[in-house]
This record gives C-alpha cells, structure tokens and sequence, in this order.
C-alpha cells in the first residue's frame, strides 16, 4: 500500500488527511483548522503544523504534498489571490519542508484537484480537453489534455466584463453580493461561455465545496460541453497532493 499525506490549504480551511494513493481512498480522517485570517506566511505555515500533528501515522516517512491556492513554479508561489500579498515570490516550498522537517512537494490546489479527478474521478479516461474548475473563495482551475496536466492555467482571472471572472462568479462572490442561485448562474454561464467560445473542452468539471449543491445551479446553464460535478468534491484537494507527492511529481 502507498501511502501519503496530502495537505490542501485554501484561504478559508486548511485540511489533511492520509491517503492510499492506490485506491485513491482516504485512510485517516479528514483533519480541518481554519486558515489563519489575513493569511500571512508564518500563521499558515503554523497551522499546517498543527493540522499534521493531529493527523494519526503522519510522522512516518511518508511522501507529503501540500495543495496551495497561489500559482507554484519551482516551489515558489508566485500570485495571492485570496491571501496575504507576502506570498508573492515567497521560497514556500522551503519553509513549508523546514517548519515540518521532511522535503514537501508543493502544488496548486486546482491542479491537485484536477490531478485526483484524473486518476479517481470523473476525468479519469477522458480522451481529449477537460476543463475542472473549483468555485469556492476563488475560481481555481485545472486544464487536462488526453490525460496529461497543463499545471497554473488561472482561469479565475479571465476577464470578463471588465472584471476577473473570480470577483463575480467564484462561490465567495455569490455569498458576498447575495446572489441567488439564479442570479450566480447567469454570472457562471458568462464565464463557461467564455471558456468554451476559447477552448472546445470536451468536458466540464466542477468542484470546491459548492458541487454539493450542484442541482441549485447546474441545471440552470446552458452550454454545448458536457458538465459534471468532481467525483471528490471538497477531498479532490488532498488526494491529489498526495498522489502527486507519491508520484514524485511537482
Ligand atoms: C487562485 C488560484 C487558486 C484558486 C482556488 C484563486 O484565487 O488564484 O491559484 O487555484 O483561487 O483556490
């Protein structure tokens, strides 16, 4: 059996688990803390610490990947969308590895998704373009191509109507303007219109947190692309840290 810790730290929670990166499957349970407000590097950093140390079997020398809501180059985090501008140009791999003693692989959390959703999920023998998108504090997205990752497609910042798709179509702008699901959907549709008028995807999948309500919304969109929800929804993030840690990828 394979396993690893996957870590996804978003600008809302942060959360961990063990995974068999066999099956997929979680072998411990899903450990949450939330993210630090005003998510400055050394909080963050201190509650992932925390968070593995209430993870049972975390300190064996297990491959560890940690899923982070910024652009990741070469360990570098290299945008802050949803969190302190410290993190631009920051060495986060390196403090990440010297604040939990052990090399951690450190990837975007919308690749990790993707990359879950690729090998446990609705992506998994897909032939051609699927497109994962995550809706939650931001718009994370994943662009897979005959099964083959493109890593930092930053689809949340497509602009659109002036403004990056993110401000009005992520989750957080739905609960911060009080859009009903209605309202949301018109801003969604704008944005999966603009994705398909420029990609020909073969396939939608969408997921963060809000896929559980997906009947709300998704059948309110009208699109020439098949659109499903992520097989792993709010877990996609810590399976795919792992399974890319194990793979020895990122
Ligand atoms: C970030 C992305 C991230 C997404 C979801 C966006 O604000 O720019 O890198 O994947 O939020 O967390």
């Amino acid at each position: 059996m394979a396993h690893a810790l996957g870590i996804d730290i978003g600008g809302t929670g942060t959360k961990g688990a063990i995974v068999d990166t066999e099956s997929g499957k979680l072998v411990t349970d899903r450990h949450k803390l939330l993210t630090p407000k005003g998510g400055e590097p050394k909080p963050m950093i201190h509650t992932a610490v925390e968070l593995v140390e209430q993870i049972p079997g975390s300190s064996e020398p297990i491959p560890v990947g940690i899923a982070f809501p910024t652009i990741v180059k070469n360990g570098l985090t290299l945008s802050a969308g949803n969190i302190s501008k410290k993190w631009i140009g920051y060495d986060a791999r390196t403090r990440f590895s010297e604040a939990l003693g052990r090399t951690v692989t450190l990837v975007n959390d919308a690749d990790a998704a993707g990359y879950a959703e690729l090998h446990y999920g609705a992506a998994k023998g897909v032939p051609g373009l699927v497109i994962l998108t995550t809706l939650g504090t931001g718009i994370g997205s994943a662009f897979i191509y005959n099964g083959v990752l493109v890593p930092n497609t930053e689809f949340g910042f497509l602009e659109i109507d002036g403004d990056i798709a993110e401000a009005s179509a992520s989750y957080r702008a739905k609960e911060e303007h009080g859009y009903d699901w209605k309202q949301w959907a018109k801003r969604l549709q704008r944005f999966y219109t603009h994705l398909e008028r420029i990609f020909s995807p073969d396939l939608f999948i969408v997921g963060g947190g809000v896929s559980k309500n997906a009947d709300d919304f998704m059948p309110l969109l009208d699109l020439s692309t098949p659109i499903v929800t992520a097989t792993h929804q709010n877990n996609a993030g810590i399976l795919g840290a792992a399974a890319i840690a194990a793979a020895g990828l990122g």
